[in-house]
Formats: structure tokens, sequence, C-alpha cells
């Protein structure tokens, strides 16, 4: 089966053509276009609606054809369309949603409704290399922990058809409070990558910073009370100097850190998970997956730990096509909406 698949949900614009065959188990990207109106945000301190919908509005058609050509498919050859119905901005997503309507009509194509979310779950099960086999095959049952710039949630998956919301966070997402304290310390947004290159050189135990909820028993999450902790150390500081930013981003990303492991750890051990999967773009941190991948060796768990490749952690359409290859559950064009508030089932 190959499709097109289309993400607008944020401030990107994507598409990829993917394909899978029934009885494989992981997806073949054969393109993957993403444009990014990012630059015209990193100032702002956050994506400004209007002006990502602008700018999706001219790259989407330029981005479907470049997705195309560089897939070397022909159009008769594309068995169904897959975009993001939600979450996300309503303008962003509605380029996306109606653009897939026209070319579905245009085409004579079925359309396949994706939630972003378990886009970036399936962004695992991509291969990540064409030619070589992969060794490390996803067993279930699987937690997959998704943590994005809106979303932290941890997700059972029994297989496929059998995936169930555990919890979430209650105030800010992981990559939230990277890009908050980012804004604090006047770094340009997004601010997660920026941070961790800094925590690198950062003395990890120059502040004690709040590790929320990391002892509750329920699955959620909260970084606001981190994000205030840091507030009140910035307004303590007369003058803010390079190593004390240096220092707040070590800590800051530390504990971040530490809860997504605990609580992730915690709802494995309970429900007997084979795998564990890492979404969205707090995701591409390194240190996230070393400290995940030591945790496990420590503890003996008989886990394997997955995360995409580091493009393929970010905003992309190849993920949400790849959702719709195991997921082909198609849906006549004129009932398909756009859901800004869509969530977990
Ligand atoms: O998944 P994504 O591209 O967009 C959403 O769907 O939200 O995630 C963007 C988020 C931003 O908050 C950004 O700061 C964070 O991912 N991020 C990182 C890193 N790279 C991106 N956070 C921590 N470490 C990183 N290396
Ligand atoms: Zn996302």
């Amino acid at each position: 089966m190959k499709i097109l698949a289309i993400e607008t949900s944020c401030d990107e614009t994507s598409a990829s053509i993917v394909s899978k065959n029934t009885n494989e188990s992981l997806v073949a990207i054969l393109s993957n276009i993403v444009s990014s109106s990012l630059e015209l945000h990193s100032k702002t301190g956050g994506v400004i609606p209007n002006i990502a919908a602008r700018e999706q509005l001219k790259a989407i058609i330029p981005t479907i054809e470049s997705a195309i050509r560089d897939s070397k498919i022909k159009i008769k050859d594309l068995d169904a369309i897959a975009v993001t119905i939600g979450p996300g901005l309503i303008g962003s997503l509605l380029i996306g949603v109606e653009t897939a309507k026209a070319l579905a009509y245009l085409w004579n194509k079925p359309i396949i409704p994706v939630n972003h979310l378990l886009g970036h779950v399936y962004a695992n099960f991509i291969a990540k290399s064409k030619t070589k086999n992969q060794k490390l095959k996803i067993n279930f049952p699987v937690i997959a922990l998704l943590v994005s710039g809106g979303h932290t949630d941890l997700v059972l998956m029994k297989n496929h058809q059998d995936i169930k919301w555990l919890g979430g966070t209650l105030d800010d997402a992981a990559g939230e409070a990277f890009d908050k304290i980012g804004r604090l310390l006047n770094l340009p947004y997004p601010a997660g990558q920026t941070i961790e290159n800094m925590a690198k050189i950062g003395n990890k135990k120059a502040f004690d910073f709040p590790r929320p909820m990391i002892g509750s028993k329920d699955f959620n999450f909260s970084f606001s009370g981190l994000k205030a902790a840091a507030m009140r150390e910035v307004k303590k500081i007369k003058n803010l100097d390079e190593k004390t930013k240096i220092n707040i981003a070590a800590c800051v990303q530390k504990s971040i850190i530490e809860v997504l492991i605990r609580k992730t750890i915690a709802a494995a051990k309970k429900y007997g998970i084979k795998s564990i999967l890492l979404g969205g773009g707090v995701a591409s941190n390194e240190k996230l997956r070393d400290e995940f991948a030591l945790k496990i060796k420590n503890q003996k768990l008989k886990i394997k730990l997955f995360a995409p490749a580091k493009n393929l952690c970010t905003d992309n359409a190849a993920m949400v096509g790849a959702y719709a290859l195991f997921h082909p559950k198609i849906i006549n064009w004129e009932k398909i909406v756009a859901n800004p508030e869509l969530y977990f089932d």
C-alpha cells in the first residue's frame, strides 16, 4: 500500500509518500518533505497562528509536488491520502485537511484521517534504513511516551488495535517547559535543543529544582511548578550571566528527564511491557535517550527502547503516513473535519 501523507498541525508543512506491504512490520519512506515557518516565530517565543497558516497556504502545494516528485511514483499508484485532522491550530489544520479533501476528490482517492499524537508514536514504526534489515523488532505490549511542545502522554499499546491512554500532563507539556524556561533565559524559540546543548557543560547540582509528581501513583505529569521554581531563581539573581544560565539549563533538563523516566518505567513495570517507544520533539534529546537506556540496563529490565530518527521526532508527514498504513480506516472525504481539540479516545 502506498500513501500520500499530509501534516500541517502547527508551523510545519509536510508531505510524504510512505509504503508498507500487509505482512511487513515497518514502514518505508519514499519521500518526506518538511518546510517550516519556525524562523518567523523564533523571536516571539511561540508560534503565531495566523502567520503559520499564511506560510502553510503558500507552501502546501509545492511541498506535495516535491514529495511526489522525490518518491518517483505516479499519482495513479497511490492507494490513499492520509491527513492530520488534529490536535493542532485550527487555521493550520484546515489547510492540510481541505487540501487533502480537494486532492481526494480530484484524484478519486480515499482519505485516512490521523491523530497527530498517534503519528508521533508511529514514527517508531518507520524503517531506519532502506536497505539494511532492522535488527530490533518492536514487541508488544508497548508503552509510548509522547513528549512534544504541546503534549506529554503515556500510552499503553497491547497491539496496533488496542491503544489506551494512561495519563498526561495536568498543565505544561515537557517541551513547553523547555520553551518557557528558555524564554526566561532569553533563548530563541523553541529552546529544547539549545537547553540540551547548554546542559552538556552545566553543573547539574547548582540548583535544586523540584521533580513534580515524580512519586504520584498515577501516570500524570505536571511541569508548571518547575517553570515557577526556575522563575523564582532567575528573579533572585541580579546579573544573569552565561554560567548561571548554563547551570539552570542543566538542572531543568535533569529534573524533566528524571520525572519522564521514573513515570514511564513505573508504567512499564505495571503492565509487563516489552518495548518503550519515545516520540515527539523532546524525544530527540540525546540525554533523555541515554538516561533511559542506562536506567533500563541498571535495573536489568527486559525492555527494548526505541526512538525515531531525530528528524522524525519533530513534526513530519511520514509519521502520519506510518499510522495510516497500520490503520487503513478509510473515511469518505465529505466526513473529514479538522478537530483542534482531538485527543486520545
Ligand atoms: O513534536 P514537536 O516538533 O511539535 C509538537 O507537536 O509540539 O515538538 C517541539 C518541541 C519543542 O517544545 C522543542 O523545544 C522540543 O520539542 N525539542 C526538544 C529538543 N528538540 C526539540 N526538547 C528537548 N531537547 C531537544 N533536543
Ligand atoms: Zn507534534
